[in-house]
């Protein structure tokens, strides 16, 4: 539950925030007493973080995170309106990826320049300025980041590297008094996936098996989020979390009438 208390006085970035998993991230920190910029390609981010608080506690910013030089005008905007930073949240990305086949290069250059170069330089950016000892970094990987899954080759790859950017920072930044964490979504129920819950074959291959029998919402990766900015998480580094209802670790159909799973009692 929130606790107006667990942020007070500590500053977030949170990319990606006009709406769904970022919209949620934004809300909880600032119910979680953070101070909080969100950030997004979208102008109705700006609505989004008057919805969420006053200026003093929210904050807007339509910026394409794509663009070079972007994390540094991120980074001097939150410094700006609330001067420090304590978390960032790496957050903002596009889905509707494709086989490697059928991936243009315009394909594969839009998905890697926004799924991982823009974390990356985001990142660069923020490292400078986070509070020492006690920022933290945590990222928006995928279940699709690390395990195979068909169809999907460049968002896979670019969650994949957003994973492993995240043990490479851990092991730089601890050291400092930085932690540097990911999670790794299932299915969770917002714009990028509704697309795809209509398709027969998605709910089959990645819907049916999750072991807790249904997508996840917003609000439940913002939770794990706001865990990972906590000072509950403070000797947890460089791991990725999923929140998944279970897929990644134990994928499995329900049974059909008659059938059992293991020897039947
Ligand atoms: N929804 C899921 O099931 C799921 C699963 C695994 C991982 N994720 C990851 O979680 C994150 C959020 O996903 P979501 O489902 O909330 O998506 P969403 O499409 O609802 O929201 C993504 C937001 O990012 C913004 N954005 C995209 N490109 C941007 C850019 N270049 N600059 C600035 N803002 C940009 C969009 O405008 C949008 O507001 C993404 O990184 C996504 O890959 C989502």
């Amino acid at each position: 539950m929130p606790d107006p208390n667990r942020f007070a006085g500590r500053v977030a970035i949170v990319t990606g925030a006009a709406r769904g998993i970022g919209a949620a991230t934004a809300a909880r920190l600032v119910a979680d007493g953070a101070r909080v910029l969100l950030a997004d390609q979208s102008p109705e981010v700006m609505a989004m973080a008057a919805s969420l608080g006053a200026p003093s506690l929210t904050h807007g910013l339509t910026i394409d995170l794509a663009g070079r030089g972007a994390g540094e005008v991120l980074v001097q905007a939150a410094l700006a309106a609330y001067g420090r930073l304590d978390i960032l949240v790496n957050n903002a990305g596009i889905g509707g990826s494709k086989p490697l086949v059928d991936s243009d290069d315009d394909l594969i250059d839009r998905f890697i320049d926004i799924n991982l170069k823009a974390v990356l330089r985001v990142t660069r950016a923020a490292i400078p300025h986070l509070t020492r000892p006690g920022g933290r970094i945590i990222s928006l990987s995928s279940t699709f980041g690390l395990t195979g899954y068909p169809g999907t080759t460049a968002y896979a790859v670019a969650k994949a590297g957003v994973a492993q950017m995240t043990r490479e920072l851990a092991g730089a930044l601890a050291p400092e008094g930085i932690l540097v964490n990911a999670v790794a979504p299932g299915v969770i129920e917002t714009a990028m996936t509704e697309g795809y819950l209509g398709r027969a074959y998605y709910r089959r291959a990645v819907l049916d098996p999750t072991p807790l029998r249904r997508a996840g919402k917003p609000e439940e990766v913002a939770a794990a989020i706001a865990f990972l900015a906590s000072d509950d998480a403070s000797y947890i580094a460089g791991q990725v979390l999923a929140v998944d209802g279970g897929w990644l670790a134990a994928r499995h159909p329900p049974p059909e009438a008659g059938e059992t799973m293991g020897t039947p009692r």
